[in-house]
């Protein structure tokens, strides 16, 4: 290509990265905008246990710990990552230095992002990890199963590398009033408190298998994709960003600087979540001393279930099932006769919009136009969140949440529904590890109560006079 279209393809290309970032900040001046007369968050400040709080089923409402990695505000529709507001993350940032934030709690300096970056591109390099998964039916697995799979195979790995290096010997001291104590602080302590011994695990070979986690985790996903769709697993270009690699190993194609962008902030959205299922089963896994794969193993299969991760692929199987904008109407008054969930709307938290949708909405419509059945999908799912809004959002503050629109973007970037929820926990495990490392600092182990409403004193009665 003469050098002169090289320069307008790569000004056009400029041009329309930069327009996505005009799009990211002008969906956080209309979220602003809405909800500005939402009372400001009452941020809390360190907390002085025990505490009270009001606890609903499901822990609704129980405040597990104090975390310093991410805030989200449901009353504004705000999400904020160790302090720095999402949208202002999506418009200047990238998923390596999000990654990088939650994980050491402030921004990186050049060489410490260069030094990151090439740790994670050197760790997505898998071939012995990649070769044992083929040793299994992958295409007939599940696909979360397989990824977990694949997460038990790089444990291994881990451990064959531990065992490599020089003697690794950890002592952890930790003790439960329920177990027997093994070794504790000083009496005097309010209550006996965790700690490992060499710190240096919480700082050195804890983070680095998190840099582990985050950088392989792309892998194994796209080799899963690929060979579910009988390909083998391709090796990642460390030329690419993490986005980039990750549509590359699982399409074979190197995507466009815009379908990179819209990956990489795809990524940056699915980071973290406060205290969300997933997050809170990765923590409970890591409170007992267990590892951190187990912890991200625990939090891969909470992260499936249809009403977490896996909403986004339910999501794609109900607008298919609409088929035609025509059918909308009545599809959703069944669905409200029916008291049917609607996938992809509602939120624990969130009461306002979810500003990971308000950002994946416009994603989806820049990317939806690239083929007319998606195009299809996207014009149904504008109509079904006009009906939603106008009615259980009314009621019930029913918005649409970050699943709704992911759909579409991935089967846009030629990614199929299976492979959604092993996307979002591409992105999650960033702080899914950022939560342990954090949490394990003042490690308690997680044990709530549950109440008794059974019966007393029942005598025992032989099988025969039963
Ligand atoms: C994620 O926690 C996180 O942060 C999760 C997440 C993250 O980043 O980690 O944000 C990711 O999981 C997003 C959610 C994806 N799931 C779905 O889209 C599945 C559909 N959504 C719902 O099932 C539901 O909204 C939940 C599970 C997300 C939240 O459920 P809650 O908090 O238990 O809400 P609820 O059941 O108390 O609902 C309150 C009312 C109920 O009506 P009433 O019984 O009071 O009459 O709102 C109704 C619900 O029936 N409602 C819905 C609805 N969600 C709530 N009605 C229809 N469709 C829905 N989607």
């Amino acid at each position: 290509m003469p050098n002169r279209d090289l320069k307008t393809k790569s000004r056009s290309l400029h041009l329309s990265t930069q327009k996505i970032t005009g799009m990211v900040l002008s969906a956080k001046e209309k979220a602003y905008k809405e909800t500005s007369s939402e009372p400001e968050p009452e941020f809390t400040k360190k907390l002085d246990w025990p505490i009270q709080c009001t606890v609903g089923p499901g822990l609704e409402g129980a405040i597990a710990c104090e975390s310093e990695t991410g805030y989200v505000n449901g009353a504004k529709g705000l999400l904020i990552y160790r302090g720095y507001d999402i949208f202002d993350l999506c418009a200047y940032s990238s998923f390596e230095e999000v990654a990088y934030l939650l994980l050491h709690g402030r921004l990186p300096r050049q060489e410490e992002f260069n030094k990151f970056t090439k740790k994670i591109s050197e760790y997505q390099s898998l071939i012995e990890v990649k070769r044992l998964l083929m040793s299994f039916p992958v295409e007939e697995l599940n696909p979360m199963a397989a990824l977990r799979l694949g997460v038990n195979l790089m444990r291994q790995k881990q451990i064959y590398r531990e065992k490599d290096d020089a003697e690794f010997i950890s002592d952890v001291i930790a003790t439960d009033e329920d177990s027997i104590p093994m070794e504790t602080k000083p009496m005097g302590e309010k209550r006996p408190i965790y700690e490992f011994v060499d710190k240096q695990f919480a700082r050195s070979e804890g983070i680095d298998s998190c840099y582990h986690l985050i950088a392989e985790l792309a892998t194994i996903t796209a080799s899963i994709s690929r060979l579910r769709s009988g390909h083998l697993p391709l090796e990642p270009d460390p030329s690419l960003s993490h986005a980039a690699n990750l549509l590359y190993m699982i399409t074979g194609k190197r995507p466009t600087p815009v379908e990179e962008r819209i990956m990489d902030i795809c990524l940056i959205l699915h980071a973290d979540h406060g205290m969300n299922a997933s997050t809170f089963a990765t923590l409970v896994v890591a409170s007992t001393l267990s590892d951190i794969y187990f912890s991200v193993g625990a939090g891969i299969a909470a992260l499936n279930g249809p009403l977490h991760g896996g909403a986004n692929e339910q999501v794609i199987r109900m607008l298919k099932e609409i088929a035609d904008t025509e059918n909308l109407k009545l599809w959703y008054e069944n669905a409200l006769k029916n008291k049917k969930r609607i996938m992809g709307f509602g939120h624990r938290v969130y009461k306002a919009y979810d500003p990971r949708a308000r950002i994946l909405g416009s994603l989806a419509k820049l990317i939806a136009h690239k083929n007319p059945e998606i195009e299809n999908l996207f014009r149904i799912s504008q109509l079904l969140e006009k009906e939603v809004i106008s009615t259980l959002g009314k009621v019930k503050k029913v918005f649409p949440n970050v699943d709704f629109f992911s759909g579409i973007i991935y089967s846009a970037l030629g990614i199929e529904p299976e492979m959604f929820p092993l996307i979002f926990a591409v992105s999650r495990v960033a702080g899914w590890t950022a939560r342990v490392l954090e949490y394990l600092k003042h490690n308690r182990i997680f044990r709530p109560r549950s109440i008794y409403i059974g019966p007393f004193n029942q005598q025992y009665v032989p099988m025969e006079k039963r």
